[in-house]
């Protein structure tokens, strides 16, 4: 059973959603510079206009209350708080208090993530941005004003969003800026990034604000591809590697053991100071969960199917820095999304089950949706089923974990608008709200709610659904 307080929300993110690039003093970020090369997105699309919630939030909104939603999680573009000399840009602050103060009054939890990967640009440019120690500091100071300024009314904070999923894509896979491929980069990108994770939440405690503070990672539970030992180790690998060496820092305050080893293992190092090793200490207060699917994992020398990975039409040849200890495999038991993903509700419960077992943590779902091209009727309405009995049965997991004893506290679909895929332009919708533009024409950007809509209200209203 779900709380009566448990906060039915939905999310998006500052770069796609917001357009206005260069508003009222709006700097650029990295994802601003990086879309705008030939090749690098989908049919070259960027979040110039996105859907332009810059100028429609208040239409947004509107539609959130109709909908019933208790919690919308939204990112701050850093490149609107800040000026280049680190000044603040006032009006950057007067657009979020717009957005908190409209949701507030609208009885919508605001969410607050402070980073969704739109660094600015001029911090990689002057010291590398998250590869040098000093990201630490400009970080704290970011989220300071932000804490100075919604503090006192905004109760739910989330510091980074997936920095496995950035900085692996960044410093691993060279799909998203700043397109480099270097497994000690990567480690030192990470280290940095769970300094500043845990900076801003001492800050954050320092201030005396009585919120909540975390970060949310993409949780994505391993299996082993068959009960073969070499598979299984193959798993445990994985698993340290792909999940506890991030989830450990978060949540107990240190690295693993044996993530550390096998990072050497892989020729890196992390370098820590005993200073880190304090700072690290400072733990969030829940961890986000953002979960779309599940990992197979097989022994180097083993054999099945290997995933196919579909980025819709950008896609970069892979160097796989774990190819010694693992590789993945397809999940040919699981039915998978048009981009591959395998859909795999049970395997949320077992996501929230890992993590109650092992961290004991509240658990707020910051993100969980379907990819999925949907289609305008010529009546205007979206039926996508398909996503509605996707939620269902993901929602039924969530359920199932409570009952198993863990302590969730709320669950964001991604995404409440359609919006930017970074990688896949307008093709992949997430929404319960259809926008209607494609890659190459903005058209009115018109709104309309999908059967998703509908079915996501009613859940909202009777707590989770019949
Ligand atoms: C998460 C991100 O990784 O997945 C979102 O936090 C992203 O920003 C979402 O949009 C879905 O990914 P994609 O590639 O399907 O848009």
């Amino acid at each position: 059973m779900f709380n009566s307080n448990f906060l039915w929300g939905s999310a998006s993110a500052a770069y796609q959603i917001e357009g206005g690039q260069f508003a009222d003093g709006k700097l650029p970020s990295i994802w601003d510079e990086y879309a705008k090369v030939p090749g690098n997105t989908y049919m070259d699309t960027t979040g110039e206009v996105a859907i332009d919630f810059y100028n429609r939030f208040e239409e947004d909104i509107a539609l959130m209350k109709e909908q019933g939603l208790k919690a919308y999680r939204f990112s701050i573009a850093w490149t609107r708080i800040i000026n280049e000399d680190r000044s603040v840009n006032k009006k950057g602050v007067a657009f979020y208090d717009q957005i908190i103060d409209g949701l507030i009054a609208a009885k919508i939890e605001p969410i607050v993530t402070i980073y969704h990967w739109d660094l600015p640009q001029f911090l990689q440019d002057e010291y590398g941005g998250w590869e040098n120690r000093k990201i630490v500091e400009d970080f704290n100071q970011y989220s300071t004003i932000l804490f100075k300024y919604y503090g006192h009314k905004v109760n739910y904070w989330v510091t980074l969003n997936e920095q496995n999923i950035f900085t692996e894509l960044g410093y691993l896979k060279m799909l998203h800026p700043p397109n480099r491929c270097n497994y000690q980069t990567f480690i030192d990108v990470n280290h940095h990034a769970f300094l500043a994770n845990a900076q801003a939440i001492k800050t954050y405690r320092a201030m005396e604000l009585t919120g909540k503070i975390g970060p949310s990672f993409a949780f994505s539970p391993v299996y082993s591809a068959s009960v073969a030992p070499t598979d299984v180790i193959a798993a445990e690998n994985a698993q340290e590697l792909l999940n506890w060496y991030w989830l450990d820092v978060y949540l107990m305050g240190h690295y693993s053991k044996a993530s550390l080893n096998l990072i050497n293992k892989l020729g890196a190092i992390v370098s820590m100071t005993q200073e880190d090793r304090e700072l690290l200490t400072n733990v969030g207060d829940f961890i986000g969960v953002n979960y779309y699917q599940t990992t197979v994992v097989q022994a180097p020398s083993s054999n099945f199917v290997e995933k196919d990975i579909n980025f819709n039409t950008v896609y970069k040849p892979q160097i796989n820095v774990y190819e010694a200890l693992f590789k993945e495999a397809k999940n040919i038991t699981l039915e998978h999304t048009d981009w591959g993903w395998a859909i795999d509700p049970t395997g949320l419960e077992i996501t929230l089950r890992r993590l109650t077992s092992r961290y004991n943590t509240e658990i707020l779902i910051t993100e969980n949706g379907l990819g999925a091209i949907d289609i305008l009727e010529s009546d205007n309405k979206i039926h996508d089923q398909y996503r509605i009995d996707y939620l269902a049965l993901h929602i039924e997991a969530i359920k199932n974990a409570i009952a198993d004893g863990s302590s969730v506290i709320g669950y964001c679909t991604w995404s409440f608008q359609d919006l930017f895929s970074w990688l896949n332009g307008y093709k992949k919708r997430y929404g319960f709200i259809y926008v209607d533009r494609t890659e190459n024409d903005v058209k009115e950007l018109k709104r309309y709610k999908k059967d998703s809509f509908y079915w996501f209200q009613n859940i909202i209203e009777t707590n989770g659904g019949n």
